[in-house]
């Protein structure tokens, strides 16, 4: 019986909207338990000795959403970036953000860089909140990079291969590939994500709204996962 190893989590975070409707709440009130949610998920995480944790928070794709949605998202993530940064740090956790925050508000943006330099030495968990990321969006970066690199002269044709290109993406070099990536809410749909990294996941769908998604389903999606047979082509 397989027994896999597992050390890096991505999750599509879906159903806050359908979570509140159920409810008769607004779909503010469904960010906002999302958004709570997330510290229970990283404490889940830890318990069971993931190292690594990757949130979908923010797509490029979102700000297609009404301008008061995108606010009340962007106010639920600085709320949670002020509020537990400390204990996030007395915990050695470090925090990374993928995605290009160049065109988020400056305050936000200012508050994200702090943090990343706070806990840039902590070691016992990573938690990389997506954000403003699209795969898409991140591979083509990568390539004006390495053809930028390539003009300079600093690569050569030759030396371009997957290990070169990872390199390019964001915290391509501290993040290895997610062993298993998860969606919640029914959806059976990778929306953009980590497209690359994710050459070689297992996946995981539950009906699970995102709110509810608590340490127990987690801990069934690592149980799911542990008796998957890994082949990566191989036989
Ligand atoms: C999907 O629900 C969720 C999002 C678009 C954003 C996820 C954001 C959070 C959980 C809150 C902030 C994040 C952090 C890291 C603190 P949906 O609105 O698409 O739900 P629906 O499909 O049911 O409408």
């Amino acid at each position: 019986m397989a027994n896999n190893k597992i050390q890096h989590i991505a999750i599509i975070m879906d159903g806050n909207g359908r979570w509140a409707e159920k409810r008769g709440l607004t779909r503010t009130e469904g960010h906002y338990a999302g958004s709570s949610n997330v510290k229970k998920i990283v404490k889940a995480s830890i318990k069971y000795k993931v190292k690594y944790l990757s949130l979908y928070a923010f797509s490029t794709e979102n700000w297609k959403r009404p301008k008061t949605e995108i606010n009340i998202l962007m106010k639920l993530l600085s709320r949670f970036i002020k509020k537990e940064t400390e204990e996030f740090h007395r915990n050695n956790i470090r925090l990374l953000v993928s995605g290009d925050i160049t065109v988020m508000p400056t305050g936000i943006r200012n508050e994200i860089n702090r943090v990343i330099e706070l806990t840039r030495n902590n070691t016992k968990f990573i938690l990389n909140v997506c954000l403003n990321y699209g795969s898409r969006d991140e591979i083509l970066n990568a390539v004006r990079s390495i053809l930028k690199d390539f003009k300079k002269g600093k690569i050569k044709e030759e030396r371009i291969d997957e290990k070169l290109f990872q390199k390019y993406l964001y915290n391509g070099e501290l993040l290895p590939d997610p062993d298993l990536l998860i969606r919640t809410s029914g959806e059976l749909r990778i929306s953009n994500f980590l497209l690359w990294q994710i050459a070689y996941s297992e996946f995981y769908f539950t009906q699970t709204l995102w709110p509810d998604f608590n340490e127990q389903e987690l801990g069934k999606a690592i149980e799911v996962y542990k008796k998957r047979n890994r082949r990566f082509g191989g036989l």
